[in-house]
């Protein structure tokens, strides 16, 4: 059997913590050749800020993420694993490392993708992660900034722990970081030699996995996360994310945190990618009817208009409704967190994990004594169940769909009753974008089968062909996989839902 989800001690203890992820994402994958010339977007914008061009280059550059490896034993290019990356399987398995926009600069080097850094740290040639290995995401053969990379591998090949395709436990690193500091009120960064009491309970968990939100809902939010923590300009807050065990890191804060500010900066100035097919414009404004209650569905029984939660999109005055991105959006929701009855484990372990945010937020008495109180990070826990309802800018291209990405398809999203038990990726078209139903393209995947793969993969390496293709089944029968609630959609018609889907493609683009 393999391994349930914990942390691995051995390795946070050591604090190797983010490169491990890193030599994960690497080794798991390998840059392959794309059956079509993969296509950027959000990479380089004339309109972007300086600001933002700095954040852009410190984010390929490595300078966020401190802790690296040298090059010679970081996993290069040509690892095949089990793969033929010349397969449609292996161009499958290559594409959760996706390569980088060929105008790159920093920290490029040939072979390594658009997530991962080199750079010289002394006289040695290092390698770590940056942002865009979870936070690149492919869709529709674009290479998108800020969409969440929904092919990333955390499986763990020291531990043999398999894990979903796409499922994300970033965030719980951080937390056994923050865990591990040994006296934040009088001595900052420095974590405690032996590992403490907070790091054995959060080992103790059973941990679900997390979906980000893309990065472009920043600039409509105040608070970002699933559970409305962080502002979105709160640098303080957010470099402790990207804080590595090393000797420097009080040294380092101040000027890790100048870098967060840019790489945000960057973050809350990246766009969603505009739907790709004409709309239908009579479509769109039916479905915008809908979606804001100012026309009632047939079934008026369990709807509930989804502005009353996810904002009001206001129509740009003669705007061409086939187009995408002729909306206003007048959203302030991202406070406020509501239960609609999905799974609830993520919220319910964030609430477990209070004692380690009070643990760093003593950095404050830290910070006041140096004079420089805003280097402070501030974490919180949600103190109810629920998630924040976000705003609807791009949803198309951000499948699977809820913060756990349990549901593949806008449509089962509006229609709980069709929602697969057991899905699986596409393995066969890794670029395929399901442009009707709206969302990943996939195969429903019986209980049965699942069983067969499950046992053909027991017992061997995470690596190998055989977990790699269980490790691409959704089951959403799983702790923290549920794929329950916001049942919203399922008194609709086809008609109805085929409209507010409409709707929510025009959500879309640079322009909003
Ligand atoms: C190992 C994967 C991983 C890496 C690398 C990573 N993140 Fe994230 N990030 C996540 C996950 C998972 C979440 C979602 C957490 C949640 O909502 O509870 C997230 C959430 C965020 C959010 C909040 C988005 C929102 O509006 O809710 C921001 C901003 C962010 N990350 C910025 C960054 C930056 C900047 C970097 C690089 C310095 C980075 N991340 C690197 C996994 C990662
Ligand atoms: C009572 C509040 C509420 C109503 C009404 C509501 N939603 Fe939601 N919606 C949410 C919440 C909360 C989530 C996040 C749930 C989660 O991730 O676990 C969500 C998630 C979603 C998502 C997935 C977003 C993503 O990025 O994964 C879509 C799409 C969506 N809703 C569309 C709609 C549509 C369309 C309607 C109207 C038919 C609607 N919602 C009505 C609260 C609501």
């Amino acid at each position: 059997m393999f391994r349930s989800e914990r942390l691995q001690s051995n390795r946070l203890a050591k604090g190797h913590v983010a490169w491990a992820v890193a030599l994960l994402l690497a080794l798991t994958t390998s840059v392959g050749r794309a059956a079509e010339p993969l296509t950027y977007f959000g990479f380089e914008k004339a309109a972007h800020s300086a600001a933002a061009r700095e954040g852009l280059e410190d984010i390929f550059a490595g300078r966020l993420f401190h802790s690296a490896i040298p090059v010679p034993v970081a996993p290069g290019p040509g690892n095949k694993l089990g793969y033929d990356i010349n397969t449609a399987d292996g161009q499958f398995y290559a594409l959760g490392r996706l390569p980088s926009p060929p105008n790159r600069k920093a920290g490029s080097a040939a072979g390594f993708g658009v997530g991962e850094s080199v750079f010289v740290r002394g006289k040695e040639q290092m390698f770590n992660m940056n942002c865009f290995g979870c936070h690149a995401g492919v869709v529709n053969g674009q290479v998108v900034a800020g969409l969440a990379n929904n092919r990333v591998n955390q499986s763990d090949p020291k531990s043999n722990l398999l894990r979903t395709r796409g499922d994300n436990f970033g965030p719980y690193i951080v937390w056994g970081f923050i865990a591990q500091l040994e006296n934040p009120a009088t001595e900052g960064l420095v974590l405690a030699k032996a590992k403490t009491k907070l790091l054995n309970d959060l080992e103790s968990l059973q941990l679900p996995p997390v979906d980000p939100m893309p990065w472009w809902l920043m600039k409509y939010k105040k608070k970002d996360y699933w559970y409305a923590d962080a502002d979105p300009r709160d640098a303080a807050s957010f470099s402790i994310n990207f804080t590595s065990a090393h000797d420097a890191m009080n040294a380092r804060h101040a000027e890790h945190v100048k870098s967060v500010d840019k790489a945000l900066a960057f973050a809350r100035e990246t766009e969603s990618p505009p739907f790709p097919k004409a709309l239908n414009a009579q479509r769109v404004q039916q479905g915008a009817n809908l979606f804001h209650g100012s026309t009632p569905p047939k079934d008026r029984k369990g709807f509930t208009a989804c502005a009353t939660c996810h904002g009001k999109y206001e129509k740009v005055r003669d705007a061409d409704l086939s187009r995408p991105g002729s909306w206003k959006v007048n959203y302030d929701f991202s406070h406020v967190l509501k239960d609609v009855d999905t799974d609830d484990s993520y919220s319910q372990t964030l609430r477990k994990l209070k004692p380690i945010a009070d643990h760093v937020n003593k950095l404050k008495a830290y910070y006041a004594a140096k004079g420089t109180p805003e280097l402070t990070p501030q974490f919180s826990v949600p103190t109810k169940g629920g998630y924040v309802a976000p705003p609807l800018v791009g949803v198309w291209a951000s499948a699977p769909y809820f913060h756990n990405g349990s549901v593949p398809t806008l449509e089962a999203v509006l229609n709980s009753q069709i929602r697969p038990e057991i899905w699986s990726r596409d393995i066969s078209a890794p670029h395929a974008y399901d442009l009707e139903r709206v969302g990943m393209k996939h195969k429903v995947v019986s209980r049965a089968e699942f069983r067969k793969s499950a046992e053909n993969a027991d017992g061997k390496p995470v690596l190998s062909k055989e977990a790699i293709d269980h490790g691409a089944l959704y089951d959403t029968k799983a702790f923290g996989h549920g794929n329950m609630g916001h049942t919203f959609g399922d008194s609709l018609t086809a008609d109805e839902r085929g409209a507010i889907i409409e709707f929510l493609k025009s959500l879309s683009g640079p322009d909003m």
